[in-house]
């Protein structure tokens, strides 16, 4: 009889202990660090002319990008724009942009793939 119980508080604290944290470490580089504050700095800045799923639309897919592109060519095309898209250099901060980079050149071919 009290057996029951005592698994019932048993699974009851554990779930707890699972869920209370919010800080959880990272998941095996599922999600790098970086990455929640990266889509919160891209949905402001980027959305608008490449989509929410970075298909693109005023501007190119970057579904892809980290294909295409290394780290520092993200960072000097977010710092200084390009053809028809603006410069994000005094609008973001130096580690903000980096951020956004890092997290960009993570979206290649293999991962990319529109799902
Ligand atoms: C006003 C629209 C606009 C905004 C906002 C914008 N872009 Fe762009 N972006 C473009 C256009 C247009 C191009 C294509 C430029 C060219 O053809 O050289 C481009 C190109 C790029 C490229 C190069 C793509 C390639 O395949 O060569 C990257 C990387 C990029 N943008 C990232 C970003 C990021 C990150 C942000 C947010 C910080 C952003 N863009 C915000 C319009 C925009």
């Amino acid at each position: 009889m009290g057996a029951g119980l005592l698994i019932v508080a048993l699974a009851l604290a554990l779930a707890a202990c699972s869920g209370g944290t919010d800080r959880q470490g990272r998941e095996a580089g599922a999600a790098a660090p970086g990455e929640a504050a990266a889509m919160t700095i891209y949905k402001k800045q980027c959305l608008s002319c490449h989509a929410a799923d970075l298909s693109g639309r005023v501007g190119p897919s970057l579904q892809e990008i980290g294909s295409k592109m290394s780290e520092q060519q993200l960072i000097d095309t977010i710092q200084d724009g390009a053809k028809g898209m603006p410069a994000f250099k005094k609008v973001l901060r130096a580690d903000e942009i980096e951020t956004l980079a890092q997290w960009l050149s993570t979206h290649t071919q293999a991962e990319g793939d529109d799902q």
